[in-house]
């Protein structure tokens, strides 16, 4: 049977890519993309889409009724980088848009919640190494503070009220496709437009800041396995450690260099390299792996070729 699903920040880096793989998946017509600014012509051409502010709870009400919607998938956030200039709209959008998705499945308007968490929720004082499911979490970016609060709410809401929300903490996503958001690991996908346009990147993080890393359809398959299992599989109802791939800028450089051998790289770190050094270098997700049966495909040298060859054409 066919559910009609909104996706809420569909033009992002992320809700892009997700809302052309779930109406592949459900058919176009029931997937509804919106965001507050128009998207990709791919994007808004492909099904329905609505200019929809999801800080608007009456707004995103008359969506979710007008269409009769089962799931709300929200993409819309604030990512690390700016939020560390905006904190009162960072915490604004990052919270009141969950809480309006939450509410609505509270009041059973729809059935599920797909929200993403990050490896932001972690911070200097989480043992860096393989981090575990269950950590020390304190965050030290407004993003971070907003995630973890994020967390807590949604395991707060699925154990006193029911609400059927999954959640994923993504590490840095790469992608062709759309460009990334104002995040501190946008580095990795601006290395890979630099090396073709100009032969060279200048790096706002140091060449030894290892982060953890996945390739977008790492990302949106985890999405939709996440969602497509059954409840009883999930032991976690606020966020699933995921992870890929660890890797430094000088370690994707070398990468690049196996194919573009001319390819040179300069370090000029600003003030990202202080939210780097607050986050994990490697994830464990054993947990996922065991709950749901993720399992990741894309390593480094993959995610070069398949970067290089998308940016080329
Ligand atoms: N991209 C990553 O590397 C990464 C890593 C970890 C977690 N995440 C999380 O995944 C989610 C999506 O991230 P992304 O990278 O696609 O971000 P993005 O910045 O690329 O996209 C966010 C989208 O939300 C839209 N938006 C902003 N305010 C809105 C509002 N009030 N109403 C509706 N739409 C609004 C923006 O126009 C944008 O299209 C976020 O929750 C983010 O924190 C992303």
């Amino acid at each position: 049977m066919n559910k009609t699903i909104l996706i809420l920040g569909a033009c992002g880096q992320i809700g892009t890519e997700l809302t052309l793989a779930l109406r592949q998946k459900y058919g176009a017509s029931n997937i509804i993309a919106s965001d507050i600014r128009e998207g990709t012509e791919n994007l808004t051409a492909s099904g329905p889409f609505e200019l929809l502010d999801a800080t608007n709870y009456e707004a995103v009400e008359d969506v979710v009724m007008h269409y009769e919607v089962d799931e709300i998938y929200l993409m819309a956030a604030m990512l690390s980088a700016t939020a560390e200039k905006f904190p009162a709209r960072a915490w604004n959008l990052n919270m009141n848009s969950l809480f309006n998705v939450l509410n609505l499945a509270k009041e059973k308007k729809i059935e599920k919640v797909f929200w993403p968490s990050s490896i932001a929720v972690f911070g200097p004082t989480t043992p860096k190494q393989h981090t575990p499911q269950h950590s020390i979490m304190e965050p030290s970016t407004v993003y971070g503070i907003s995630k973890q609060a994020g967390e807590r709410w949604c395991a707060y809401y699925h154990q006193k009220y029911g609400v059927d929300v999954r959640s994923v903490r993504y590490p840095g996503l790469i992608s062709w496709k759309t460009l990334p958001g104002g995040g501190t690991t946008d580095y990795a996908v601006d290395i890979y437009h630099k090396a073709l346009s100009k032969g060279s990147y200048s790096c706002f993080l140091k060449e030894d800041t290892r982060l953890p890393m996945m390739y977008m359809e790492d990302a949106i398959r985890a999405t939709l396995e996440l969602m497509a299992t059954d409840p009883g599989n999930l032991t976690v109802r606020s966020s699933y450690n995921l992870a890929a791939m660890s890797f430094t800028p000088a370690e994707i450089a070398q990468s690049i260099r196996e194919r573009l051998p001319e390819f040179t790289i300069s370090y000029a770190p600003d003030f990202r390299q202080v939210i780097a050094d607050s986050w994990p270098e490697s994830i464990d997700d054993s947990r996922a792996k065991k709950d749901w049966g993720w399992e990741p495909e894309y390593d480094l040298r993959k995610t070069t070729l398949e970067m290089l060859d998308g940016l080329g054409k």
